[in-house]
């Protein structure tokens, strides 16, 4: 495809919308029906399994997608990835969060550089840091071995963490390694969630590892120097060497901040902050949680499926399937939504990870080459565990407006309980709703059936499901740190995947700046208002309202003494 071309304005892409009517015709009851479809939309990879035959696509569909990927030349694009070319074309920079988790002697070239050799430099030092903390060769100012971690970051700089940290903390080989250690995070510049994060703990056993990549997001900052009173106030200001670090990819502002370099674990400009966690983002403060050993297993098996994703013919390769479906169900069917449905309360924080690597990557409105798109583009990500999502916004999936739904379910509870007595084990049960679902959506429910069961006429609509919902499953063999890195890179790459086929960057994020610059705008206001100046410069409805807070909370900051929360 040339450059100024829209793949919207492909051959292919054209074909693909005039086949929309083709497969709307045909109900997914009856698309399941066709066993040969279902077996080919079968997919297995290192003990995951695809299941997509509940897609409203047939393999003519597929067949059509396939060679849109020609047109939008995916595998130049992922090519072009994994060679460390600057396609982050707005920012200048090499897109290489896969080297972050590969082999130590693999070989990844960008601007004539191996930059696997850079990262095992710095997974060496914390694997050495974290053994230091953990066995207690490193102490805090009084002596006191540092057994909680607190670390302060928020967007990709705490999302990714939160959710790895989350799935993890319920294993068993992870409880095992982590006895007698809290790692709390800290994101929001809410001071209640300052409060939440060390409420309980001891500044002499507690290390702050303060994460941002650029070492300069406002809320982040603030919480820092926040956590940095805490400790200074009670132990002095000399405790700040033995009790925060830093994760960054700016060592000088890591400096200015008080933090000795050497205490810094570094990354890269090459790493965009959604896709961080593994870096020393998320490898850092789980290692000190978890020990690196465990945390090595959760790289493998993003490793693994990046291979995967390399070099597998698109027919096989489970995320280039997972992003073709999803420009199909966006861009073709018109749903605008996705919901991601795992059954497992250990990934309860994957959803949140994934909307921001999602929405954040793909919620653009121009080409890479700055064309306004005269289609939509990304996605709307949201989720919830099941079942608790059943008795939340299911009610919606089934019977409101079509939202194409992930099923993530899992072999093997990392929590087995059986009560005797009961009629299946509790993993069963919750299971039980994993593979019912799906099947819900698909079929849904006839008026004809209603009558059958002799429902009265009036409740028929009411209780009537059209069905023809799709949805696809996604099966684990067991939840552990290898699985997950599976889960995070099949996620991430898909993403990628979305937007080779869109045609714009999902590696740029400018569309949180305006907001950031407003904000700013705002704080000098407030700092001159609490000294007396009038509210200026705003429009009607932003002067009402500051006014209003100003008088509200005209007591704040009066005597000028620091106040740290209290809970
Ligand atoms: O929300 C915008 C953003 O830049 C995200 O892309 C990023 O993950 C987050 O802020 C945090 O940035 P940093 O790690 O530089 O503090």
């Amino acid at each position: 495809m040339a450059s100024s071309t829209l793949i919207c304005d492909t051959e292919q892409w054209k074909d693909l919308k005039s086949h929309v009517e083709d497969v709307k015709k045909t109900h997914l009851r009856e698309l399941m029906n066709d066993a040969n479809r279902c077996k080919s939309m079968f997919t297995e990879f290192d003990g995951l399994v695809l299941d997509y035959s509940r897609q409203s696509a047939t393999l003519e569909t597929m067949d059509k997608l396939f060679k849109l990927t020609h047109a939008s030349g995916l595998k130049q694009k992922i090519d072009r990835m994994f060679n460390g070319e600057h396609i982050n074309s707005t920012e200048g920079r090499a897109v290489l969060h896969f080297s972050l988790r590969a082999p130590r002697d693999a070989v990844i070239q960008a601007d004539g550089k191996n930059v696997v050799t850079d990262v095992w430099q710095v997974l060496d030092k914390i694997k050495d840091f974290s053994e230091k903390i953990r066995s207690g060769s490193w102490v805090g100012a009084t002596g006191k071995q540092l057994k909680d971690v607190i670390a302060v970051g928020i967007g990709g700089s705490f999302l990714g963490p939160l959710f790895v940290h989350t799935a993890l903390q319920t294993d068993q080989e992870a409880i095992g390694f982590s006895k007698g250690r809290q790692l709390r995070f800290l994101a929001n510049v809410d001071p209640v969630d300052v409060a939440k994060s060390i409420a309980g703990l001891n500044p002499e056993t507690t290390l702050v590892v303060v994460v941002s990549k650029t070492f300069t997001t406002a809320e982040t900052m603030l919480n820092a120097r926040t956590l940095r009173e805490w400790i200074s106030s009670s132990l002095g200001l000399d405790a700040i060497a033995k009790h925060m670090v830093a994760v960054s990819t700016n060592l000088k502002l890591v400096k200015e901040f008080g933090i000795d370099p050497i205490n810094a674990f570094a990354f890269w400009d090459w790493v965009g902050g959604r896709y961080s966690v593994c870096s020393a983002v998320g490898v850092l403060p789980l290692s000190l949680q978890y020990g690196f050993t465990l945390v090595e297993k959760f790289l493998k098996g993003a490793s693994s499926v990046d291979q995967h994703f390399q070099s597998t013919p698109f027919e096989k390769n489970i995320p280039v399937l997972l992003g073709l479906l999803s420009v199909w169900n966006v861009s073709f069917l018109g749903y605008p939504a996705r919901a991601i449905l795992p059954y497992s309360q250990a990934l309860e924080k994957f959803a949140p990870h994934i909307q921001q690597v999602s929405m954040e990557s793909n919620g653009k409105g121009v080409s890479i080459d700055g064309v306004p798109l005269p289609f939509e583009a990304g996605e709307i990500d949201f989720g919830e565990p099941g079942t608790n999502g059943q008795h939340s916004f299911y009610q919606l999936i089934h019977q409101g407006r079509v939202i194409p739904c992930d099923f993530i379910g899992v072999v093997k509870s990392q929590q087995p309980v059986y009560l005797q007595g009961e009629v299946v084990s509790n993993h069963d049960e919750l299971m039980s709703n994993f593979f019912a679902q799906p099947d819900a959506l698909a079929y849904g429910k006839t008026a004809q059936q209603l009558q059958q069961e002799n429902v009265p006429q009036h409740l028929i609509p009411h209780k009537t499901f059209s069905g023809n919902r799709p949805s696809l499953s996604i099966l684990l063999p067991s939840l552990t740190a290898y699985s997950i890195g599976q889960l995070l890179a099949i996620y991430e790459n898909r993403v990628a995947v979305q937007g080779f086929i869109w045609d714009i960057n999902s590696f740029d994020q400018w569309g949180v700046e305006l907001g950031k610059s407003l904000a700013s705008q705002v704080r000098k206001q407030l700092n001159a208002s609490r000294k007396g100046e009038p509210v200026n410069g705003f429009n009607f409805s932003t002067t009402t309202l500051l006014n209003r807070y100003l008088e509200a909370s005209s007591d704040v900051g009066k005597d000028s003494s620091t106040v740290l929360p209290n809970i």
